[in-house]
């Protein structure tokens, strides 16, 4: 069932939904970023609910409030970063973050790699809001991909998971945890509970990779880190 390193290429030219989960401190951010820097062609909008979640990107924007549509690029071809730091404060807090979703929904054929750091918060199970429930049951057909990081999958909503064409997984202690995503993948909880195992001993930021289209499931090293990470001191 699970295979070494190196895993599939991710194919850039194909829209698609990763997964990413793992207890705190394990390394989703640091792959969820190193994904997403690294997408070539698109445009790409980091929904940041907790001012945590930093491309560094250099073409990257910060704004603090919502747009109504991506911007254009500022040079024809240039692809735009756009990162929108939601204010949790906000009494339309949750509809903001639903509403995020449609600027990488419309104009419908542009490609936008959405980055998703909380994704408890955007897709919370049986809570997504109208954007979310397009942007998961059609993304290919609105040109959207999505990298989606969370600590806890039993708190998200399953069509994600479901959904998904990677799921990443860090450390996951928590059993409920193991299983809400072995019954998504379709693996025997035991077969999954003991790959994991397996991979947790192997050291820090070791991960697996469950690639859908395959039905395969890889055991995967530390990933390079770029410059300018900062872990969130929570
Ligand atoms: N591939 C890696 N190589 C080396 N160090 C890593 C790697 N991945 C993560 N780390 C280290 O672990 C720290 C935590 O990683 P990261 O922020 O990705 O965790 P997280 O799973 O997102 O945690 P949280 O749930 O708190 O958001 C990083 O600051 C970095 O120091
Ligand atoms: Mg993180």
């Amino acid at each position: 069932m699970s295979e070494r390193h190196p895993f599939p290429a991710l194919d850039p030219d194909k829209n698609q939904i990763i997964f990413i989960c793992g207890r705190k401190g394990s390394g989703k951010s640091v792959n969820a970023r190193e994904t997403f820097r690294a997408w070539p062609g698109v445009d790409k909008l980091v929904i940041d609910p907790t001012g945590d979640a930093d491309s560094s990107l250099p073409q990257q924007v910060t704004v603090h409030k919502l747009p109504a549509a991506m911007p254009a690029p500022k040079r024809r071809g240039e692809p735009v970063v756009l990162r929108w730091v939601a204010d949790q404060a906000s009494p339309t807090y949750r509809e903001d973050l639903d509403r995020a979703l449609g600027l990488a929904l419309r104009p419908k054929n542009r490609r936008v790699l959405v980055w998703v750091d909380e994704a408890e918060e955007v897709f919370p199970a049986g809570r997504i809001g109208p954007e979310g429930r397009t942007l998961l049951a059609q993304s290919r057909h609105w040109y959207v991909s999505l990298i989606a990081a969370t600590p806890r999958p039993m708190g998200i909503d399953p069509k994600l998971l479901s959904q998904a064409d990677r799921v990443v997984i860090y450390d996951l202690p928590h059993p409920r945890d193991r299983e809400r995503i072995a019954a998504s993948i379709g693996i025997e909880p035991k077969v999954l509970a003991r790959e994991l195992d397996a991979t947790r001993a192997m050291g820090e930021h070791w991960f697996m990779m469950y690639d859908a289209r395959e039905h395969a499931l890889y055991r995967v090293p530390p990933l390079p880190m770029s410059e300018g990470y900062k872990h969130a001191q929570q």
